[in-house]
Formats: C-alpha cells, sequence, structure tokens
C-alpha cells in the first residue's frame, strides 16, 4: 500500500539541551522509521527557542543532522512580543503553553497572550497548548482578533466539544489529538506504571477517549506529541511528562483502520492533507511511503530508532508495517534501516 509521506506538526527534539533524551538525527530517524517525512519541532528545549539566538542554534543542528523535512517553532513568552513577528517567516509557527507542560514556557498572564495575538502575522500559525478551562480562555482571543488557531492535543470531552461548537460558529480553530489519547486511558496507569503514564495533558478517562473517537470529524490532525524522556527519568521520583510516539503512530492507527474504527481516508486526511494545510507546508515531490498492511507485528521499543528507548505500547499487537519510505526522490528508510543521512532534511520554510 502506498500512502503520501506522513506530516507529524508536534515533535519534542530536545536538541540544544537534552541530547541524551533524543537528538536531530535519533529523533528524525525515528520519524522515518514510522513513515513521517516532515516534522514540526517544538520550542520548549534548553534553551527554549525564543530568539534570534536560540533559533539559529536549533536551525543548525537541524541543517546538519536532519534526516527528514523539517521547520522548528518559535516560543512565545512574556518579552519577546516585539521581536518574534521579525523571525515568523521563518518558524513553522508560534507555540503558546497556557498549562502545566515540560520546560520553562508556561504564560499565565492573559494580557501576554493578548499581545502575542495582536503582533504575530495572522497568515502564519499558532498553536496553544490549552486545557479545560484554558481552552476556552484562548478560544475567545482567536475570535476577539479574528484569527487562526491550532489547539494541540486535545484529550478530554469537554474540549473536542468546545472546539466542535467553536467550528460551527465559524471560528478559525483546528485541532489535533495524540494517539496515546486515543489508545490510552486513566485505567492503563496502575499497567504502565506511575512515572510511565505521566503525560501532559494526563491520559483522561474512558469517557473522554470515546468523545473522540464519536467526534472524529471535529479532529483535523493526528500529532504524535512525540515527547521522550528516558526510561531512567520515567522511573524515577519526580518523573517528567511526555511519551515517544513517533514509531507508533500509524501501526496503532493502521490496526483501527482494519478494525473499522476509522478508514484509510480519514487516516490520510489528518496524518497529510490537513496538516499540510493548516501550517502551510510546501508540498514534498517524489515522496511517499510504502507500508505492509498485511504485516501483523509486536511493538518493542528495542527494535526503535528513538533515543528515549521504551513506548507505552511495548508489546501491543498491530497490524500495518512501514517498509519502505521515499524522500524527495531519494530511499530514506527500508526494512528497518534508515538510510537518508544526517543533513538530508530540509527546512520546509526556507525552500
Ligand atoms: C511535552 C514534553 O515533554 O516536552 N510533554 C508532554 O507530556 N506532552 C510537553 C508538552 O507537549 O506539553
Ligand atoms: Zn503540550
Ligand atoms: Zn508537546
Amino acid at each position: 500500500m502506498i500512502l503520501p509521506g506522513l506530516i507529524d506538526p508536534h515533535v519534542h527534539l530536545r536538541e540544544p539541551g537534552a541530547t541524551h533524551k533524543e537528538d536531530w538525527d535519533s529523533g528524525t530517524a525515528a520519524a522515518l522509521a514510522g513513515g513521517f517525512t516532515a516534522l514540526l519541532a517544538m520550542p520548549n528545549t534548553q534553551p527554549a527557542v525564543t530568539d534570534a539566538e536560540t533559533l539559529a542554534v536549533a536551525l543548525t543542528a537541524a541543517r546538519k543532522k536532519a534526516r527528514c523535512d523539517y521547520a522548528q517553532y518559535l516560543g512565545a513568552g512574556a518579552d519577546n512580543i516585539a521581536t518574534l513577528p521579525g523571525l515568523a517567516s521563518a518558524a513553522a509557527g508560534l507555540k503558546m503553553y497556557l498549562d502545566q507542560t515540560y520546560g520553562p514556557l508556561r504564560l499565565d498572564d492573559m494580557t501576554v497572550w493578548m499581545e502575542h495575538f495582536a503582533r504575530w502575522p495572522r497568515h502564519l500559525p499558532i498553536v496553544a497548548h490549552a486545557e479545560g478551562r484554558t481552552l476556552a480562555a484562548v478560544i475567545l482571543l482567536a475570535a476577539l482578533y479574528d484569527r487562526s488557531l491550532h489547539i494541540a492535543h486535545v484529550s478530554r470531552r469537554e474540549e473536542i466539544l468546545l472546539i466542535r461548537r467553536a467550528k460551527e460558529r465559524g471560528l478559525k480553530v483546528t485541532c489535533e489529538v495524540a494517539p496515546h489519547h486515543l489508545f490510552l486511558t486513566s485505567e492503563d496507569i496502575p499497567t504502565l506504571g506511575a512515572g510511565r503514564s505521566e503525560v501532559r495533558p494526563r491520559l483522561a478517562t474512558p469517557g473522554d477517549c470515546a468523545a473522540l473517537w464519536e467526534n472524529l470529524e471535529v479532529i483535523d490532525c493526528f500529532a504524535t506529541d512525540h515527547a521522550p524522556h528516558t526510561l531512567q527519568e520515567k522511573d524515577s521520583s519526580n518523573p517528567p511528562p511526555g511519551f515517544p510516539g513517533l514509531e507508533t503512530a500509524l501501526p496503532l492507527l493502521l490496526t483501527a483502520v482494519k478494525e473499522n474504527r476509522l478508514t484509510l481516508e480519514d487516516l490520510i486526511l489528518r496524518m497529510y492533507t490537513n496538516p499540510q494545510r493548516i501550517f502551510a507546508l510546501p508540498s514534498q515531490p517524489d515522496t511517499w511511503i510504502e507500508v505492509d498492511e498485511e504485516a501483523t507485528w509486536e511493538i518493542c521499543a528495542a527494535e526503535m530508532h528513538t533515543r528515549s528507548a521504551w513506548t507505552p505500547f511495548e508489546g501491543w499487537k498491530v497490524r500495518g508495517r512501514v517498509r519502505r519510505v521515499v524522500l524527495r526522490g531519494q530511499e530514506a528508510y527500508r526494512d528497518g534501516q534508515v538510510l537518508a543521512p544526517p543533513g538530508y532534511g530540509k527546512n520546509l520554510r526556507m525552500i
């Protein structure tokens, strides 16, 4: 089966600052192994990507090490309101952290949100980590400033229903859901263990999970929120939140296609067509992935390319496996081997 090269609009690559968890090389290798030929990298690195200097640091690492195509987000802060618009066209978009997350970028002051909404160019994406009532507040800003807004990792019934209503009302709101919120719930926490089930937004109730499936037409994108941390960190007394997801998203969703929980068209729309449109990404010529849709296999972290070396889906039986990835005319992945070298990836904002 041939599919388009998938696009993941929500990936944490940890470089600069925490390359023991992941870097531009290992993270983009994981992307190719998972069938993604393009990813958008989040700014909550160390240092965070919030100005020209830190953007240059991230993009220099990317240029040398990325194996798939990419763009880099800028992070909204209290002190970069005036300087960010000048960098906007070089970035994937503006990321605003408005709720509990990993890293120092959280913004609580709504007047700061308002100033970013007023100044960030209207034709370029704003992505918000906003849960529950914070989501209601940031949707109000999208209405007040009459601009588009993309909501990251929606996980709860009240959130998907609020977004449904906002769309019905004509607001320019789009959203993504992560596979772990479609396939795991709070009932899996005892099996996963406390540290390994830590993720933001938290694993939600079975009712929340069911509401995501029931409102599939409201979900614009499936995004992994690939958030690698090592097992040692996850099993520590202060476990950081986040799951790796690049190498499990497609097989989990293809298995759901086999089980008639969604169609292949639903999947392609949310992993290629919609992310390309919402984030205004150029098309990648001569790019596709080849999937063996009948292959049944067990998810196994030891076979993965992510440096985090674990997955909350260890041992899950799935159906559908990426065999080959062709990126801009070159074989980039084949049967477990990543073939695209570091540096092959292109910045999609600079083509
Ligand atoms: C993300 C991370 O580790 O960077 N963690 C998470 O649990 N999702 C941060 C985030 O996406 O908010
Ligand atoms: Zn987040
Ligand atoms: Zn994230």
